[in-house]
């Protein structure tokens, strides 16, 4: 043990750090009547069985349905033409027989600048700035002709990716022999290092990496002037309604405009005019307020702690980058003014990877939240932009946003996310839903309810939202749109903290320990209007309590914990799972062995598993080139199961991805087949 340091043993978040903080009772009477009509035959027998008894007798909507019975089962082409991969639970990573893989851009490859080598006990703050960041999630290949996110080559384009976060005891020398948990940090003296705080702030935000297939069908890195990092520390722009708002105003940006980096970028979004979003999910456990907590603090569980997520505020060289991350009020007084920090994240943020010189911008119009991502629907020539995006939360909400100007090709940009409103989801238990505008004025928005403008609406997007009635989910993850049908799908990944009081049609268990996945069509195909038709589309979990277009899943289908969600361009829908590092491969959850990748076609209705990952990751974030023929898939966070104890001692729950160095890295597979078809038919 190292006598100098003190370890700051961080208690785990457990079940993927998403904090619960709605403890709004913003149910309706009809809402509670409906449920309280429903409830004894959904408590009847085991809840599998009640869901098996819906189905038979056809009666109650909004459960799930066989897919397409509501539609009519067509046949189509068979779209999935691989053999499952079985249960598997070891290091490596499993794919049907006739694909390979190449791991690529691992946490710490160099990508730009100075090219320092990755060295995760030498090397500095300043190097991981110049090499990939860690905890890939949501990506993009953008073809390298710039014109489109679809269209190109595929041989050459920019990977873009988000880095969620960092697991601080694989980064520091300091860190050696100490019992530190994934969260855990260093600490001297009760301080921690400024150089080992700046590596992690390194370690977050996004990455830029051109790469090129090379003619034994390998990828590698190519340099160029594009590869870029973005990082928590790099400044960005505020746009849209909260840009200039007091409540935004800053040590840093006293008129409100600017601010400094992005935080635990989840899933992504891909515009129509070819930029790249990343999201900002769990920002808020980086910032503490030990003070009288306003409300945008409050509602979005600032922690009330000595310390921040890493600490960073306890930095030995005080300097306002790291400072900020206190946002008590009595920081104020001392060292300036950060209590609206924290108000500059929980947005998406705008890249584009096109040019190394822009801006980043954070389009606040779409609402301030845990963002997990945001998926648009096809942009149509002469009508409104529309996305949609999930609050990855316990009992949070499904958003969307309509453009206020339409879309045309030739002028299209950030600006049509400036101007537009957003809606919160209301799923009724009839199979209806609506969507309930966010719009300051209108309906219970006003100054009588506390809210005072449009940029107070937006920082408290989760009061507004609780206070017009939205519904409360099961932490809603990715979402995807079918480009067959415009039909939209959304993963619940889970939400053990649900009572059986709280059940509703959409999340219809209690104790939700598997996750659903839910989808609806936008009334008379309007994508932008105000109404839609939902059901659900399977139930995850074991073979005993699981639903999937009428029956319980099989051994090759059986998953839980849905949380990244594609549509490929043939409607090929691809699920990913994440069973928290605190439970896989412990007791009810080892049956579903790691965390795994599947592949679905929802009209003939074959499911199944198309690859598993190493031990403790989890898998996220997917694309593919224009031909489909190269898939690129993220592995995050392999080895988080490590326990402090075996840390201490130097054993790793994985040494993933067996590349020689001292620890496990986050890594991108890139997947074809040997035939060179299309990856998954
Ligand atoms: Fe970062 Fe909701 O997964
Ligand atoms: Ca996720
Ligand atoms: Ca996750």
């Amino acid at each position: 043990m190292n006598q100098q340091h003190q370890t700051l043993q961080q208690i785990d978040h457990g079940e993927g750090d998403e904090p619960l903080s709605n403890l709004s009772g913003n149910e309706s009477f009809r809402n509670v009547l409906d449920r309280r009509l429903d409830r004894r035959s959904v408590l009847k027998g085991s809840l599998n069985a009640a869901l098996l008894g819906f189905f038979a007798s056809g009666l109650l909507p909004g459960v799930v349905q066989a897919a397409g019975s509501s539609r009519g089962v067509e046949s189509g082409p068979q779209l999935i033409g691989f053999d499952a991969v079985k249960f598997y639970d070891g290091d490596g990573v499993m794919l049907p027989p006739g694909y390979r893989h190449q791991v690529l851009l691992p946490w710490g490859e160099p990508i730009t600048g100075r090219m320092p080598a990755f060295d995760p006990l030498r090397n500095t703050g300043a190097d991981q700035a110049q090499q990939m960041g860690s905890h890939h999630d949501g990506m993009h290949f953008f073809p390298i002709e710039g014109k489109s996110p679809y269209e190109g080559s595929s041989d050459d384009g920019l990977l873009v990716m988000n880095h969620e976060y960092v697991e601080p005891r694989f980064m520091h020398a300091s860190a050696v022999g100490q019992k530190l948990s994934r969260n855990g940090v260093p600490l001297k003296d009760g301080k921690r290092s400024a150089d080992e705080v700046l590596k992690e702030l390194n370690g977050h935000g996004v990455a830029i990496a051109r790469i090129r297939k090379q003619p034994n069908g390998d990828w590698q890195l190519v340099q160029d002037p594009r590869n870029r990092r973005i990082t928590g520390l790099t400044e960005m722009q505020l746009s849209g309604p909260v840009r200039g708002s007091d409540l935004v105003k800053t040590r840093f940006s006293p008129d409100g405009t600017r601010t400094r980096g992005t935080l635990n970028n989840c899933a992504h979004g891909v515009t129509p005019w070819n930029t790249y979003l990343a999201s900002e999910e769990n920002w808020a456990g980086y910032f503490i307020n030990t003070g009288d907590q306003p409300r945008e603090h409050k509602r979005y569980g600032v922690a009330s702690k000595d310390t921040g997520r890493y600490a960073w505020e306890r930095a030995d060289n005080g300097a306002d980058e790291y400072v900020r991350f206190d946002a008590s009020n009595k920081a104020s007084s001392a060292t300036g003014d950060y209590r609206n920090e924290p108000n500059t994240f929980g947005w998406m943020v705008e890249i584009d990877p096109f040019n190394p010189q822009s801006t980043p911008v954070k389009r606040t119009a779409l609402g301030r939240f845990a963002h997990e991502g945001v998926i648009f629907h096809a942009a149509v020539e002469g009508q409104p932009i529309v996305c949609y995006s999930g609050d990855d939360a316990r009992f949070e909400y499904i958003y969307k946003y309509v453009s206020a100007q339409p879309y045309h090709k030739a002028t299209a940009g950030g600006h049509l996310l400036d101007n537009g409103t957003l809606y919160v989801a209301r799923f009724n238990d009839d199979g209806s839903g609506e969507w309930l505008p966010l719009v300051f004025g209108m309906g219970p928005l006003t100054p009588a309810n506390g809210f005072n403008s449009q940029a107070d609406v937006l920082v408290n997007t989760r009061l507004a939202a609780d206070t017009v009635g939205a519904t409360k989910m099961d932490r809603p993850e990715w979402g995807a749109v079918n480009p067959a049908t415009r039909e939209v799908y959304f993963t619940l990944t889970n939400n053990s903290r649900r009572t059986p009081e709280q059940v509703d049609k959409a999340n219809p268990r209690a104790s939700n320990d598997w996750g659903q996945i839910i989808r609806w069509s936008e009334a008379g195909d309007q994508v932008a209007g105000t109404r839609f038709d939902w059901d659900l589309f399977l139930l995850a979990g074991p073979q005993d309590d699981s639903n999937y277009a009428g029956a319980a899943m099989n051994e090759d289908q059986i998953f839980n914990s849905p949380d990244g969600l594609w549509f490929d361009r043939q409607s090929r829908l691809w699920i990913q799972t994440d069973m928290s590092e605190s439970i896989v491969n412990t007791g009810k959850w080892a049956q579903f062995g790691n965390n795994q990748m599947l592949a679905c076609d929802p009209v003939n209705q074959v499911l199944k598993r198309f690859m598993v990952g190493p031990i403790g990751q989890e898998i996220t974030g997917m694309c593919t080139t224009p031909d489909q023929k190269t898939l690129f898939v993220n592995v995050q966070h392999p080895g988080a199961t490590t326990s402090p104890e075996d840390f201490a001692v130097g054993k790793l729950a994985s040494q993933w991805p067996h590349d020689g160095s001292p620890y496990p890295r986050s890594g991108t597979l890139v997947i074809s087949r040997e035939d060179g078809r299309i990856v998954g038919s």
